[in-house]
């Protein structure tokens, strides 16, 4: 069977919020009943703008760990393990930087941006600058297709693209690559060439990307052909040559509109958060001192919904009759507004729930989220190590 393997990672900051969730993590745990889903901790990359702050990252990786399970990713169907433990990444990094331009790293939008915004840091760094390389070793180590990111993201996927591309182009030819290719189509057997055939004729002739699919697939289900041939064959359905790195494709996530509790969007740096695992007292509290509408200063006040960020939160949290109960009721002042946030602070409550029940047996027992962390490691690795063989194959590295 074909598989579409799914990768992404985020960095541990902290505890996670509910713009996380509503942004990320559901997406994340609903993916993973769909693709083979690798999930990890990119703490390196934590290190590139917080190398000064070597205190706190252990703490926010487990934080961060729990905060996944606590909102339902499963280590029963994905597979989670921590960036630098899976040290492979690293070597990675470092072939890919050989062939890889600085003026690619330079035009990378977050490579300027970010250094602007954290102008008190210096990233004028070394690591700084290879991020968007580090990523790209993150993915094709895994071969992964799919890599579920935001929109701000875009950027370092289409890079990672570029690379694969440029590394399949310099060490994917060999001396007769055409005869080899042909050779290998005929191991596949009378029905399965033919077939390879029509898909790779179909693909190059119109560029229909389903039969580039179909090809692929194929080629995952002949178990006859030895690993380099079937490398050929996959670079042999678009031209060139061997394919040793896959291109993924951003799988986009809808930017999440979860609005923080200033009707800013939630984001740890407005200072505007609930978290993931808040207690309930303190979300009520929270939600109960939101600003509402500015115009509406005594109860008798009518107020506009659409001046006031607790109306954002019921248009994530709340019905077609309770939203039409809030509008009508600010309108006419109707209702006061603690009233009106009683509903979203049950809702949030409520949601918040089974994540807290969730992440109890884990705060219970570190030791579990260890072991599952340690699986996901030496899962993740066996992966890595496979490819980075081909790599050091292919680079002139492949000696013992
Ligand atoms: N740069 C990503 C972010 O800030 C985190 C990340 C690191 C990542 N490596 C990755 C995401 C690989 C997807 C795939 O969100
Ligand atoms: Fe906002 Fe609700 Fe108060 Fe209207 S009644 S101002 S929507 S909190």
């Amino acid at each position: 069977m074909f598989v579409n393997r799914v990768l992404s990672g985020m960095r541990p900051t902290g505890a996670l919020h509910l713009g996380h969730y509503h942004g990320v993590l559901k997406n994340w745990a609903r993916l993973q009943h769909e693709y083979d889903c690798f999930y990890f901790v990119a703490d390196w990359h934590a290190l590139t703008t917080h190398y000064d702050d070597p205190a706190t990252i252990e703490q926010h990786v487990w934080d961060m760990v729990i905060d996944w399970l606590a909102a339902g990713v499963d280590p029963a169907q994905a597979t989670l393990f921590i960036q630098s433990r899976v040290p492979e990444h690293a070597e990675l990094h470092l072939l890919l930087s050989m062939i890889t331009p600085l003026s690619w790293l330079e035009r990378v939008p977050t490579y300027k941006d970010q250094q602007e915004k954290l102008a008190e840091k210096d990233l004028a760094t070394y690591g700084f600058l290879g991020y968007p390389l580090l990523q790209s070793a993150d993915i094709l180590i895994y071969r992964a297709n799919q890599v579920p990111v935001g929109e701000d993201q875009v950027p370092h996927i289409e890079i990672t693209r570029e690379i694969a591309r440029r590394f399949n182009h310099v060490f994917g030819r060999e001396p007769g690559f055409e005869d080899k290719a042909e050779a290998a189509i005929k191991k596949l057997g009378a029905r399965r060439a033919k077939v390879y055939r029509q898909h790779r004729k179909g693909y190059l002739e119109t560029g229909n990307t389903e039969a580039l699919a179909a090809a692929r697939a194929l080629l995952e289900e002949s178990q006859n052909i030895t690993l380099g041939d079937r490398e050929r064959l996959f670079g042999y359905i678009e031209g060139g040559g061997k394919m040793i790195l896959t291109e993924p494709q951003a799988l986009l996530t809808e930017a999440s509109k979860m609005p923080g509790l200033d009707g800013q969007k939630m984001s740890k740096s407005y200072n505007n958060t609930i978290t993931l695992r808040e207690d309930a007292d303190s979300v009520a509290k929270k939600i109960k001192t939101m600003p509402t509408d500015p115009a509406r200063v005594k109860r008798t006040d009518p107020g506009d919904p659409d001046k006031c960020p607790v109306w954002q939160l019921h248009q994530v949290y709340s019905d077609d009759a309770k939203k039409q109960w809030v509008r009508q009721g600010c309108k006419s002042a109707g209702i006061g507004c603690l009233e009106c946030k009683q509903p979203v602070i049950d809702a949030v409550i409520a949601e918040q729930h089974p994540m807290r029940e969730r992440a109890q047996k884990y705060l219970d027992d570190p030791t579990l989220v260890r072991s599952i962390v340690a699986d996901g490691c030496e899962k993740a690795r066996k992966l890595a190590q496979e490819t980075l063989r081909d790599v050091r194959e292919v680079m002139g590295l492949g000696y013992t």
